[in-house]
């Protein structure tokens, strides 16, 4: 593991998947949804908000076929633990009725949250529906979740950069970074 440059975000750890690495492995799901979509002309990339912006922009332009891109607002997580709730703060705009979806998260921890805007999802119709996220913490899940194009699996940290935050801090590192929660908790008290 390469230490942190010394970036404005004095709680962070480590650096686990670098600039080069994320880079890559968007090249290849790209690649594979390119793939799989060839006979589709109706796709949309659903990306929950906000976490999953950095990775939806970048790996929409991998994707040599017609799509189109949408958000959702959900909120399910409050600092650095999961309730197990999710709550819809602002839906997507477009019909997803007969369309092929690709609904896209930065992390799954849990899996509450993909699971269960996985079903309300299914309630409106799509012809297909797909999940993508970039990074999973396989060793959290407490529901059976299946994860059609996984960036990376990582072990239980609780990690910021590309999009991801700790309590809106630290969405823009380029890179995905574990952060100190010690750290963290004296600089800016419990998360
Ligand atoms: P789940 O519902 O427990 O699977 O939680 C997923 C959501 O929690 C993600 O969309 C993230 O917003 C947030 N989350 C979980 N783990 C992390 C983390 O390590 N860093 C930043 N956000 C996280
Ligand atoms: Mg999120």
């Amino acid at each position: 593991m390469i230490p942190a440059p010394n970036y404005p975000y004095a709680f962070i750890d480590h650096i686990i998947i670098s600039e080069e690495e994320i880079r890559q492995r968007v090249d290849t799901l790209g690649e594979q949804i390119t793939n799989d979509y060839k006979d589709s002309d109706k796709l949309v990339l659903l990306g929950l908000l906000r976490g999953s912006v950095m990775f939806v922009t970048d790996l929409m332009r991998k994707v040599r076929r017609p799509l189109t891109m949408d958000f959702m607002s959900v909120s399910s997580y409050a600092g650095s633990t999961s309730s197990g709730f999710v709550r819809i703060d602002s839906d997507h705009k477009s019909n997803i009725h007969g369309w092929d979806v690709i609904l896209i998260d930065d992390i799954v921890d849990t899996g509450y949250t993909i699971n269960t805007v996985r079903k309300l999802l299914m309630d409106r119709n799509p012809r297909s529906l797909k999940t993508c996220a970039l990074l999973d913490k396989v060793e959290r899940h407490k529901v059976e979740i299946d994860i059609d194009y996984l960036g990376f699996s990582i072990p239980d940290y609780f990690v910021v950069g590309y999009g991801l935050d700790i309590d809106e801090k630290g969405r823009n590192l380029p890179y995905i970074a574990s952060v100190n929660l010690e750290r963290y908790q004296d600089l800016y008290g419990k998360s």
